[in-house]
């Protein structure tokens, strides 16, 4: 039997960044891993260039049930921390837009500062390996806590930490793993769904998005007192775009959200201008919402005659309903298509500090897998380095 003083499962963004901690400490780390070919969601991540982190994040930017849980581990390893080692592999980067900072490249440059990282901390990393299955072992003198029989033998370690990710993209190799180790173990879960994920819609406003498929739109979006304002986009099967990937991490099942489609601008003064009480109210609109957009609204939601023959009660209506649009969806795309899962290991059995579960000492949870989910943006990255770094420290 192989022994270890550290198993990662998972050689994901937040396992990798453990392994390298662990293995700086020098721990004797080994990562497994069932892909062939690793790290797929961060070579996929932020469009092919790796939305790696986002220098503005708070606690406030991520969902759990417990909303200060991520204030610990974010504030032990900041996106300053994680740019430093980008910098440090002479990694080109950019802000694009709201404090996200992209690759200036490619994405697989992040997957080489990992792996290179890992190498010089020399971490063992073996995959694909499957692993059949974990046991607690009795208290022994050695110190071993766990026993793994997988397809590289049976193996055993000290610290046992489950870095396998949520259930977005399956056909990358996510699993319920993770989840299916925290109820073995007794570690409670909270209730899992696809988040940051396109929105689907019934057939008559599915109909009317299809028309505009490809048009986008800036917005404000909201659910209760939750807000963002970003773009909007109308596919074949619904709405997307990061204005609605945003909300979806907040929306629930057969409950509206609304959306205030021109957010900067307030169009029942121009409905009401003396100067275009003769113009039809596409051409009113037309400089505001995109042409395609304002035919296909009149059409739907007005009638397509001047501002004058309306009357005033009709256009405040109007405006109304262009500044607060409210749509039921119909559902979401699912883990087909959502970038993360909502959900996961309840954090009220984690410490904050460390990751491991209080109830079961030795067994530690980061990334994904847990219930911290984070707004589009590069928050979710920046949560599996600091998660997966304070893992690093403890294991
Ligand atoms: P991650 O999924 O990275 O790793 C889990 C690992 O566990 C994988 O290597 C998997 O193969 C392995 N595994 C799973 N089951 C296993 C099993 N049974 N046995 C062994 N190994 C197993 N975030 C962000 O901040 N910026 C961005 O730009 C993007 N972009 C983006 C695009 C798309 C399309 C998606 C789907 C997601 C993003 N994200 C993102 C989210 C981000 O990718 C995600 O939150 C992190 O990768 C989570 O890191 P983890 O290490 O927890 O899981």
């Amino acid at each position: 039997m192989q022994s270890w003083d550290v198993i990662i499962i998972g050689a994901g963004a937040a396992g990798l960044m453990c392994a390298i901690e662990a293995g700086k400490r020098g721990r004797k780390v080994l990562v497994l891993d069932h892909a062939t070919k690793l790290c797929e969601k961060i070579r996929i991540s932020g469009g092919g260039r790796c939305n790696f982190t986002n220098i503005h994040t708070t606690a406030a930017d991520f969902l759990s049930n417990n909303r200060h849980f991520a204030k610990s581990a974010l504030a032990r390893y900041t996106p300053r921390d994680f740019l430093d080692l980008v910098e440090k592999h002479s990694i080109k980067w950019h802000e694009k837009t709201l404090g996200q900072l992209f690759c200036d490249t490619s994405a697989q440059e992040i997957i080489n500062l990992l792996l290179e990282e890992c190498r010089s901390a020399s971490v063992t990393i073996k995959h694909p390996v499957t692993v059949k299955n974990v046991r607690p072992l009795p208290k022994q003198a050695s110190g071993e806590k766990f026993s793994l029989e997988s397809s590289d033998g049976t193996l055993c370690c000290h610290s046992l930490v489950i870095a396998t990710g949520g259930l977005s993209i399956p056909k990358i190799g996510a699993t319920d793993f993770g989840h299916r180790i925290a109820k073995q173990f007794g570690v409670p879960l909270t209730p899992l769904r696809p988040a940051l994920v396109p929105l689907t819609l019934d057939a008559a406003d599915k109909e009317f998005c299809k028309t505009l498929s490809g048009v986008s739109q800036n917005c404000i979006t909201s659910v209760k007192k939750q807000k963002f304002q970003e773009n909007l986009l109308f596919t074949h099967r619904g709405l997307s775009g990061p204005a609605i990937l945003q909300i979806s991490s907040y929306w629930e099942p057969g409950k509206s959200i609304t959306l205030n489609l021109l957010p900067d601008h307030n169009i029942e003064a121009d409905l009401t201008a003396a100067e275009n009480s003769k113009k039809t109210l596409t051409n009113v609109l037309a400089p505001f919402l995109s042409k395609r957009f304002a035919q296909e609204w009149v059409e739907r939601y007005a009638q397509n005659r001047t501002p004058a023959d309306l009357g005033s009660k009709k256009l405040r209506k109007i405006a109304e309903d262009i500044h607060n649009w409210v749509i039921t969806p119909a559902g979401d795309e699912g883990y087909a298509k959502a970038e993360v899962t909502l959900g996961g290991v309840d954090t009220k059995d984690l410490s904050s500090a460390t990751m491991e579960s209080k109830t079961q000492p030795g067994l530690f949870f980061i990334g994904e897998v847990m219930d911290v989910t984070g707004h589009l943006g590069g928050f979710n990255f920046q949560w599996a380095w600091a998660c997966g770094h304070a893992a690093g420290q403890a294991v």
